[in-house]
C-alpha cells in the first residue's frame, strides 16, 4: 500500500473516534477582507539568519532552530538533532539530514550510516566523544528535522538552514571542516559540483579548511569507493597535523 514506517504500536481506527471528517464541511461565511490589513512576507532565509546572528551559545542556536517554524519538516520529525561529539574537536563534520534511528534518538549518525562512519573514524584513532580534542569530532548535520522517507533536502530547505549551520560552524570554531555526503558538500560551497568530483580536494567554507567526502552511506551502497574514502581519511590526518 505505500507505508513503510509504523507510527504507533496499535492500530487507530480514527473513523469510530472521529466522524466530523465523513460529514460535510459547514461553509463558514465568509469575512470581509480587512481594507488596509498590511501583506506581511517573510522571508524564510532572511529569518534564519537574524535568528542565527542573535544566538550567542550553542543552547541558544539549538533554541532557536527548535522555534524556527518555516519548514514543515517539523511536524513530521519527532526529535530535532542538533548535535554529537566534543564540542571542544578540532574537526566538525557536518551532514546531510537524520534519517529514521537519528529522528528518535535526536543523535545525529548512529544508524547504520553512522556506525561505519565512527569505523572510518576510528581507522584513524579518533572518536566522537574522545575528551582530547585532537582525537575527536564533533558533528552536526545540514538538516536538523528528518525529511519524510529520508528524502533528499529541497534547495528552499537547505537555504533556510544554512544560516543556521553557519552560526553552528563559527560556535564550535573548527580548525577543520569535514562536508560529508554531496548535499553537505553542495549546501555549504554552494555549488553543483559532483560530490565525486570534488572529494579529497580542499576547499574552503567560513574562512577555514573544508574536506568534501563520500557519505558513508553511499559506501555502503558503493563499498568498492571506500579506497577513496580512505585516502581521504589519510589526507584529513595529513592536514591535522600541519593546521593549527
Ligand atoms: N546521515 C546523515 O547525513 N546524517 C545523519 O545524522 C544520519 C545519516
Amino acid at each position: 500500500m505505500g507505508a513503510v514506517e509504523a507510527i504507533c504500536d496499535a492500530p487507530v481506527d480514527r473513523y469510530a473516534l472521529d466522524p466530523a471528517p465523513l460529514t460535510k464541511p459547514v461553509a463558514k461565511p465568509k469575512a470581509a477582507p480587512a481594507a488596509s490589513a498590511p501583506s506581511v512576507s517573510v522571508d524564510p532565509v532572511a529569518e534564519a539568519q537574524a535568528l542565527a546572528a542573535a544566538a550567542p551559545d550553542l543552547e541558544a542556536l539549538q533554541a532557536a532552530m527548535s522555534g524556527f517554524a518555516h519548514s514543515d519538516l517539523k511536524l513530521g520529525a519527532r526529535n530535532l538533532v542538533f548535535c554529537d561529539g566534543n564540542p571542544q574537536a578540532r574537526i566538525m563534520i557536518v551532514g546531510e539530514a537524520p534519517g529514521r534511528e537519528e529522528d528518535r534518538s535526536g543523535k545525529p549518525f548512529i544508524g547504520e550510516a553512522g556506525q561505519l562512519l565512527d569505523r572510518m573514524l576510528a581507522a584513524i584513532d579518533m572518536r566522537r566523544d574522545h575528551p582530547d580534542p585532537a582525537r575527536s569530532v564533533y558533528i552536526t548535520n545540514i538538516l536538523p528535522w528528518r525529511p519524510p522517507q529520508n528524502r533528499d533536502p529541497s534547495a528552499d530547505e537547505r537555504a533556510m538552514f544554512r544560516p543556521f549551520v553557519m552560526r553552528h560552524i563559527a560556535l564550535i570554531d573548527p580548525d577543520i571542516l569535514i562536508l560529508m555526503g554531496r548535499i553537505s558538500a553542495s549546501t555549504l560551497l554552494q555549488g553543483n559540483e559532483a560530490i565525486t568530483r570534488i572529494r579529497g580536494q580542499w576547499r574552503e567554507v567560513a574562512g577555514r579548511p573544508a574536506l568534501p567526502m563520500l557519505h558513508p552511506a553511499y559506501l555502503l551502497r558503493n563499498p568498492a569507493a571506500k579506497r577513496e574514502a580512505w585516502a581521504d581519511l589519510l589526507e584529513l590526518q595529513a592536514r591535522l597535523r600541519t593546521v593549527t
